[in-house]
C-alpha cells in the first residue's frame, strides 16, 4: 500500500487534533531544517501551527517553531544593526505641501519656491509614493538567518531594543521561516498591534490596545492576553535590494508576512487620499494615528538619505490628535432654558489638545442610543477643531446596564417627552421636559440667559438662584419688580448690594431690539438671526411675521423660521409684561442702506474668511443693503468662498450645493473672498 507522502497529508486542518497537528508540524520542521525543503506551502504550515496554538498553547513544540539552533544575542538588549528611525511629521495640508516642496528641491537639486513648481515635479514619475496607515502599535524587527527566525526585538531607543523573541514569534503574521529566503541575514520590520476587535473582547482594564500589546509582548509570564492574539504588519525589509517600496511589500507578502494596506499614488493625489483615509479610518480594525507617505523609488530615496532622526524620503501625516481614551463615569441630563434635556457624558479626566476634559456632549438621545453607553465604558473622546468635546465611540463596553433615558425631568420631575426632529438626516430624537415653564432649571436658565444677554451686572447665577428660591422672580419680567427692600432681606445680601442691583435694572430699561430678541432665549434666535430680523421692522412688526415671511426674507430655512415665529408667539405674554417695564429701541443697523451696492443680493459665506469673521462679514453685507444667509438655497445670489475651499478635495456642502445649482442653470455666483471685497471696493 502506498504511504502518504507525509503525515495527515490532505487532511483538513480544522479537523485535526492537537496530537496530530504536533506530529505533522514536527515532521515538517524536521524536513525543513534538515533539508531546507518544504513539502507543503508555508500558509498551510502556518495554519497548522496556528491551530496547534489554539488547541495547546503551551505545547513544547511551539517554543521550538522556527527556533534556531543557537541564539546569537544573550540577555535583554539587542543592538540594532541598522538604526530603527522615527518619521518626520506633518499635521496640516500646508505642512504637507511644505514637505513636498522640500522633497522636490532635494530630489531635483534646485530650489523650489512655489507650490506650482513643486506641483510640476509632484506630477512626474519620480514622485510616486506608497501610502500606508501609520499604525499605532509597537515597532519591532525580526531577524532571519537563512530563512529561519533568529531574533525579535523592539525598537527601544532606535539604537538598542529589547529581545522579545519568545513572545513575538507567536504573533500572527510572523512566519517562523521565510518561504524563499536568501542566504544570510534579512530583517523584516513592522508594527505589532492588537486589533480593535480583540481589544474589545478583553476586560476594560487597559487604557488602549497599544499598551496592552506592549505589556503582552514584554511580559515574562502570564500576560493578560496570549501573544498569538497580536498581529503584525510588515512595512520594511533590511538586508535585501529592491527597486521600490512596493516590491519590498510584495516580497514580504510572499514570505508569509502581512503588509499594511497600501496604495501607490502620485504625490499630487496624496491630499485627497489623506481625506479619504480620515473617513475610512473608522472602519479599520486597528488604531492608526496618520498616514505614512514614502517615496516608492528606492534609488531616489537612498540618494536623499536620512537624518539621525528620520529618513528624508518619508513623512507621517498625522490625523488630528485631539482625541483620547478615557472611562465614562456617568451621564448627566442637562436641562436647557428651552426645556430641552441634553445628555452630557461625565468622564475621567483626559488631556485633549492641551486641556483637561471631564465632560463631553452626547448631543441627543439618538446618539446616546447609538453608542449604547454604560458606566465604566472605555470611550474615545474627540475634540475636533477646538469645538466642544464629544464621545466618538465606545472602545470597550463595560458589563453594566446601558444608561437609560429618564422618564421624568431631572430638574422638576415632570414627565419627559421624546420629540423626533426629522428636518435632520437621519432624524434625531430629542428629549424635552413636558412643562418647561414650570421647570425650575429651565426657568432659572432662561432668567440667567436674559440677565447675561442684557449684561445686567451683578445678576450672576448666585443672585438669580437667590431671588428665584425666595419666590421673588419666576421669569425675566419679574426682575423689574424687585425692590431694594425685598432684596436686602435675602441671605448674604446687604443694603448696598441690593440697591446696586436695582440700579442696574433701572439703567437697563432701554433695550435695543436685537439684544431684546436674543434675551428671549428662543431656539435659533441668536445674535445673527436677530441682526437679520431687526432690519425688517420694529418689534410689533416682527411679531406679525409669518413663518413663510421669515423663511423667505432671509433664507433662514423653514425650521429656523418656525422656531422664531413659534418662539415669539409662545412668549407673547412674557413680552407684553416686559414691555410694561422696558422700552425696546428700534435701531436699524447704522448705514443700512436700501440702495446700497448689495441691495437685492442674498449673500452666503463658506470656508474660513481672511478679512474678518463671518458674523462681521454678514453685518457688512446687511449694511451694504444686502441680506446675509446661512444656507445656500435657490434664492442665494452670491456664495463667497474663503480659504482654500475652491481647490479643496472636500468642498463644503454649501459649495457643493452652489455648484449643483449652477449646473442646473441657477444664477448664483461663486466668488472667492478677495474677489468679493475687491468688487465691492470698486463699486463703493
Ligand atoms: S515606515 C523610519 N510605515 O512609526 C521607519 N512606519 O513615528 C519608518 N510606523 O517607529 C518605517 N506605521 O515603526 C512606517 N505604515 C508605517 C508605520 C510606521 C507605524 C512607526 C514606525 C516608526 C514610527 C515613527
Amino acid at each position: 500500500m502506498l504511504q502518504p507522502p507525509f503525515p495527515y497529508a490532505g487532511q483538513p486542518i480544522a479537523q485535526m487534533s492537537a496530537t496530530e497537528l504536533a506530529e505533522a508540524v514536527a515532521f515538517h520542521n524536521a524536513r525543513y531544517y534538515a533539508d531546507g525543503a518544504a513539502l507543503i506551502p508555508d500558509a498551510e504550515y502556518d495554519s497548522m501551527v496556528e491551530k496547534l496554538r489554539d488547541l495547546a498553547p503551551n505545547h513544547p513544540l511551539l517554543l521550538q517553531v522556527g527556533a534556531p539552533a543557537q541564539v546569537v544575542e544573550a540577555g535583554d538588549k539587542v543592538q540594532h544593526r541598522v538604526p530603527m528611525l522615527s518619521l518626520d511629521k506633518c499635521n496640516t495640508l500646508e505642512e504637507f505641501q511644505a514637505w513636498v516642496r522640500g522633497l522636490a528641491a532635494a530630489v531635483t537639486g534646485k530650489p523650489v519656491r512655489s507650490l506650482d513648481e513643486a506641483q510640476l515635479w509632484a506630477d512626474s514619475a519620480t514622485a510616486q509614493v506608497v501610502l500606508t496607515p501609520k499604525i499605532d502599535g509597537l515597532a519591532c524587527t525580526f531577524r532571519y538567518r537563512d530563512g529561519q527566525l533568529l531574533l525579535a526585538a523592539t525598537r527601544g531607543d532606535g539604537q538598542v531594543g529589547e529581545d522579545v523573541t519568545h513572545s513575538a514569534r507567536q504573533v500572527r503574521g510572523v512566519p517562523g521561516r521565510l518561504a524563499d529566503a536568501p542566504r544570510g541575514e534579512v530583517e523584516v520590520r513592522g508594527e505589532i498591534y492588537l486589533s480593535l476587535g480583540e481589544f474589545a473582547k478583553v476586560s476594560a482594564q487597559f487604557a488602549n490596545p497599544r499598551n496592552l500589546a506592549a505589556g503582552t509582548l514584554k511580559a515574562k509570564d502570564n500576560p493578560a492576553i496570549a501573544p498569538r492574539t497580536l498581529q503584525f504588519f510588515a512595512y520594511d525589509v533590511q538586508g535585501m535590494d529592491f527597486a521600490s517600496k512596493r516590491e519590498r511589500l510584495q516580497w514580504a507578502a510572499q514570505q508569509g508576512f502581512v503588509p499594511p494596506p497600501h496604495q501607490l499614488l502620485g504625490l499630487a493625489q496624496v491630499p485627497e487620499a489623506f481625506a479619504q483615509a480620515v473617513e475610512a479610518r473608522t472602519t479599520w480594525d486597528f488604531e492608526a494615528d496618520g498616514i505614512v507617505v514614502e517615496l516608492n523609488d528606492v534609488a531616489v530615496a537612498q540618494r536623499l538619505g536620512t537624518t539621525s532622526h528620520h529618513p528624508r524620503w518619508a513623512v507621517a501625516w498625522k490625523f488630528h490628535a485631539d482625541s483620547g481614551l478615557t472611562r465614562l463615569v456617568d451621564v448627566e441630563w442637562s436641562v436647557a432654558r428651552t426645556g430641552t434635556i441634553t445628555p452630557v457624558a461625565l468622564t475621567e479626566p483626559v488631556l485633549l489638545s492641551g486641556a483637561t476634559v471631564t465632560r463631553a456632549t452626547l448631543h441627543n438621545v439618538s446618539n446616546l442610543k447609538r453608542l449604547a453607553l454604560r458606566p465604566g465604558d472605555q470611550v474615545e473622546v474627540v475634540r475636533r477643531g477646538g469645538v466642544i468635546p464629544h464621545i466618538e465611540r465606545v472602545v470597550v463596553a463595560s458589563e453594566a446596564e446601558p444608561i437609560a433615558v429618564p422618564t421624568n425631568c431631572p430638574s422638576c420631575g415632570a414627565p419627559t417627552r421624546l420629540l423626533v426632529r426629522d428636518e435632520r438626516h437621519p432624524p434625531v430624537e430629542i428629549l424635552v421636559c413636558s412643562q418647561p415653564d414650570q421647570c425650575t432649571t429651565a426657568r432659572r436658565r432662561s432668567v440667567l440667559h436674559y440677565c447675561q444677554t442684557l449684561e445686567l451686572e451683578g445678576f450672576g447665577d448666585k443672585v438669580v438662584d437667590l431671588v428665584m428660591e425666595a419666590g421673588l422672580v419666576q421669569d425675566p419680567a419679574d426682575l423689574y419688580t424687585l425692590q431694594a427692600g425685598d432684596l436686602q432681606e435675602l441671605p448674604r445680601m446687604g443694603a448696598v448690594m441690593a440697591s446696586n442691583l436695582v440700579a442696574q435694572l433701572d439703567k437697563g430699561r432701554r433695550v435695543p431690539l436685537q439684544k431684546f430678541l436674543c434675551a428671549l432665549g428662543i431656539s435659533s434666535l441668536g445674535k445673527q438671526t436677530a441682526g437679520l430680523l431687526v432690519s425688517r421692522g420694529d418689534l410689533a412688526a416682527l411679531r406679525q411675521l409669518t413663518v413663510a415671511e421669515v423663511a423667505a426674507l432671509h433664507s433662514l430655512g423653514d425650521k429656523t423660521a418656525e422656531q422664531v415665529v413659534g418662539g415669539l408667539a409662545e412668549r407673547s405674554a412674557l413680552i407684553d409684561r416686559l414691555l410694561q417695564h422696558i422700552e425696546v429701541l428700534v435701531e436699524r443697523p447704522s448705514g443700512d442702506s436700501p440702495n446700497g451696492p448689495l441691495s437685492g443680493q442674498l449673500v452666503v459665506f463658506t470656508g474660513s474668511l481672511a478679512k474678518m469673521g463671518r458674523r462681521d462679514a454678514q453685518t457688512a453685507v446687511v449694511k451694504l443693503g444686502g441680506l446675509a444667509g446661512d444656507t445656500v438655497t435657490s434664492e442665494t445670489t452670491v456664495l463667497v468662498v474663503g480659504g482654500d475651499e475652491f481647490d479643496s478635495p472636500t468642498p463644503s456642502s454649501k459649495l457643493k450645493k452652489a455648484r449643483k445649482l449652477q449646473s442646473q442653470g441657477g444664477t448664483i455666483r461663486i466668488v472667492s473672498e478677495p474677489e468679493f471685497w475687491a468688487d465691492l471696493e470698486g463699486r463703493a
